[in-house]
């Protein structure tokens, strides 16, 4: 079964290159960001504090999170019922943010991710994919795009959403999240020393052309 990781900060257009590639090459996509925001979803929904890990370890015990394939995308349940769009809120991103550091919260969704793998021909985006997940994955992607560009492109997304603020305070912003992913204890966002860095700054045609044929290459 083919195994694809593709791991980077956020803000590096992860999810629209794994879908693309993911639709070129006629396999899944998984989003396992999705199941972060699930557990925080959960958390919020209980009214437990998302950064309080003896709180979460014990929700954990009470709540079931899958996913299934549907039409051939990813819908999540969180106790039977599909999350939809309330994962996807600035909210969500920051209880997400909050319980991926909780050791029991990336246990709890080791399997899942991994099952999923084992059943379908697969590229999922993620921080750990390549290092903890799918340490044998056929492929390991490690995507980076110039600071300024990431900042630029998240600067769009803010004030199109009417959130007021600069690129100076964007690109302040992002580094600080960079230190904190790539430097905490559990699971940090780093290049497994097999991922191929694949620079997404600029045409996304020719990123996902050179990701393709890299695949080709590795995979025949
Ligand atoms: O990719 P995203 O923004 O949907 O991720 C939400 C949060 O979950 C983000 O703070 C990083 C975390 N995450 C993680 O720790 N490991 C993953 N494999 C995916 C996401």
């Amino acid at each position: 079964m083919l195994k694809i990781a593709l791991d980077g900060p956020s803000g590096a257009g992860k999810s629209t290159l794994a879908k693309e590639i993911a639709k070129r090459l006629g396999i899944t996509y998984l989003d396992t960001g999705a199941l972060y925001r699930t557990v925080g979803l959960a958390a919020k929904l209980q009214g437990v504090d998302p950064a309080d890990a003896d709180q979460v370890g014990k929700m954990l015990s009470v709540i079931t999170v899958r996913v299934e394939l549907e039409n051939g995308s990813q819908v999540v349940y969180l106790d039977g019922e599909p999350v939809g769009d309330r994962i996807r809120t600035p909210e969500m991103s920051m209880y997400a943010s909050r319980v991926s550091a909780i050791p029991a919260v990336r246990a709890f969704l080791l399997d899942t991710q991994r099952d999923f793998a084992r059943r379908n021909p697969v590229i999922m985006d993620g921080r750990d994919i390549g290092t903890v997940i799918l340490p044998d994955a056929d492929v390991k992607f490690y995507v980076t795009v110039d600071p300024t560009e990431r900042a630029r492109r998240r600067l769009n997304e803010l004030l199109a959403k009417g959130i007021e603020t600069t690129l100076d305070e964007v690109l302040a912003d992002m580094k600080a999240r960079d230190l904190a992913d790539s430097t905490r204890a559990v699971a940090p966002a780093v290049k497994a020393p097999d991922a191929i860095e694949l620079d997404n700054t600029g045409d996304f045609d020719e990123t996902v052309e050179r990701a393709l044929s890299i695949i080709r290459e590795r995979t025949k």
